[in-house]
Formats: C-alpha cells, structure tokens, sequence
C-alpha cells in the first residue's frame, strides 16, 4: 500500500508522518519513509541541487529535477517493496510538483506536468493521500523561526498558489483532506481511522 503526505510548507506533515511510525511500530506493522526528493543516493544529491546550491535555477530546470529525483526513488525504493506488498509512506510524491511547479510557479502547462508525472512515477499511485490543509499565514508563522530552503524563501503569495493547486487536487477519490490547525493527536486518530479501513 501506497501513502502520501502533502501540503504546503509548515503544514504539519512531518509531525503526523513520525506518529504514523510510532503508531505502526507499536502494532508490529512493517514500513518504510521517504521523503521527497531524496531516498536515494542519486535523489538526496539531486535535493541538494534544487534546495540549497543556487538562487537562479531555471523553472524548467527546477521541474526535471524533482521529477528526475522521483524516478530513480520509484524505480530503486517504491515500486520493489509495493511489489512485495509492503507498507510505503511518503513525504511528498507528485502531488507536490504539480502544486509547486505548476500551480505555483507555473513552470509548465498543466497537461504537460501531468504527463511529466506519468512519466516520472512509473504509473505508480498513492492509495490514499493525506492532505493537511492550512493558509498560507498560519503556516509561514510556524515556519518563521527555522532557517528557510530555497522553495520556502519563495514567500506567501507562492504559496497562496499552490494551495488553490492542493484544494483542486484534493477532489480526487483518493486524498484525505485534514485540517491542519486542528491538535496533532486529532489529526493522527483522523488518520488512523482511514488507515483501518484501508488495512481492512
Ligand atoms: P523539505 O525540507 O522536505 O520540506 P517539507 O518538510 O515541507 O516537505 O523540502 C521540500 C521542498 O521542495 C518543499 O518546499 C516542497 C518542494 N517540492 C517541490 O517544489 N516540488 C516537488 O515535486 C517536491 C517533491 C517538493
């Protein structure tokens, strides 16, 4: 089974992603995590790339990367253990591309992104994703005090775009819309809830 995490910076995600692995730890529940980009060699040189190295990275560039760092984690990580019928979660899949690169920064058309997306996961879909909705001003208060990635620097009217990407995304059959304003705990049981019904 395939699970994603999506929203925009400061959402919450990774706070409900180290429940969740608790959560499976302690009933005995056999996963793996990865972020995205990163989760492999190749993929964590090519987040280094496109989160710290350069302030002028062409929007186009920008695209390939992360859809570049995204195959080889498809191909080397999560179609082998989906295979195996193992439990996948990840922290951002190409969701995240189409709401940062086409909403927000409108690299490409949409239908183009969509194709790149096809191309890039191998086919490959989330079984359910989590999408922990929050505005852009209560999200970059909880980010304020941490040091800010290039894509975070991007500031809130970028983000006010990729969340209108998010919310026309999140009509899909397989997202979860959370609110992310709601306690930690609140969200995890929400998860929770839907994770039984998928794991039958
Ligand atoms: P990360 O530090 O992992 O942030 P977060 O904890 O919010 O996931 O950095 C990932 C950044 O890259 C984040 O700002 C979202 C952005 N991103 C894209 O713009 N496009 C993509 O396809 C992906 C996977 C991430």
């Amino acid at each position: 089974m395939l699970i994603s995490f999506e929203g925009i910076d400061g959402c919450g995600k990774s706070t409900q992603i180290e429940l969740l692995k608790a959560y499976f730890k302690k009933n005995n529940i056999s996963f793996s995590v990865f972020r995205e980009p990163g989760g492999t060699e190749i993929s964590e040189k090519i987040r280094n790339l496109l989160l710290h190295e350069t302030d002028d990275m062409d929007p186009v560039t920008e695209l390939l990367l992360f859809s570049a760092a995204r195959s080889q984690l498809v191909t080397e990580e999560i179609k082998p253990r989906i295979k195996k019928g193992e439990i996948v979660v990840l922290d951002r899949f190409f969701d995240s591309t189409t709401a940062y690169q086409g909403y927000g920064r409108g690299s490409a058309e949409l239908t183009q992104i969509e194709i790149l997306n096809q191309l890039a996961t191998h086919q490959t879909e989330p079984d359910v994703t989590f999408y922990l909705r929050i505005d852009p001003k209560e999200a970059a208060k909880r980010t304020k005090t941490a040091e800010k990635d290039r894509m975070e620097k991007a500031g809130e009217r970028f983000f006010k775009k990729v969340r209108e990407g998010y919310d026309k995304l999140s009509r899909l059959d397989r997202y979860e819309v959370l609110d992310a304003t709601e306690s930690p705990d609140e969200i995890h049981h929400k998860i929770i809830q839907r994770l039984s019904k998928e794991l039958g």
